[in-house]
């Protein structure tokens, strides 16, 4: 088995703690398709693939990975310690896990020491696309067709919302 799937002109980095993760981080993979924004998704545990992670990390940032979006669960120290790997952005998606409804690895994500930041969204499916839904807002700060297509999509939000039909 590959240590990890890479896709050409990847900007973002979906990487989750377990595959058991994908069903909620698919929603993230999805709505970057939406945008037509290249990732790849891959799922390296910080405490059981530590090595393939690190890796995985240096690799991405040679081929031009921009952030990287880390979900997991319970303890979830994923997104900390690619923080501590990478200058890129790291955002942060707490997992509903086994137990305390996710509000341990909302904890675990959020409290980060000052110095090193993971920007940290909801519990999740929600957290899942907004942190997907910021990373395009991001990468549109640079991208002109990006910040086209997301303002079409804010607009098409506000006017869904009376909408009843
Ligand atoms: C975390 O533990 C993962 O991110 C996942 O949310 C949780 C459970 O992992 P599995 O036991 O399903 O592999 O590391």
């Amino acid at each position: 088995m590959a240590d990890y799937t890479t896709k050409d002109g990847a900007r973002v980095g979906v990487l989750m703690g377990s595959a058991s993760d994908w069903p909620t981080m698919k929603k993230a993979s999805e709505t970057l398709e939406k945008f037509g924004v290249l990732h790849e998704c891959n799922a390296i545990s910080a405490h059981r693939n530590p090595e393939r992670l690190q890796k995985y990390l240096s690799d991405a940032e040679n081929r031009g990975v921009e952030l990287f979006i880390c979900a997991a669960g319970g303890a979830a120290h994923l997104a900390g310690v690619v923080a501590a790997h990478t200058e890129k952005p790291v955002l942060g998606c707490p997992m509903q896990a086994w137990s305390l409804d996710g509000l341990d690895s909302l904890l675990s994500t959020v409290q980060m020491p000052k110095g090193m930041p993971v920007a940290t969204f909801a519990i999740g499916g929600a957290g899942a696309i907004n942190a997907a839904t910021f990373a395009v807002q991001m990468l549109s700060m640079s991208d002109s067709d990006l910040k086209t297509a997301f303002s079409a999509f804010r607009e098409a939000q506000s006017s869904a919302v009376s909408n009843l039909e």
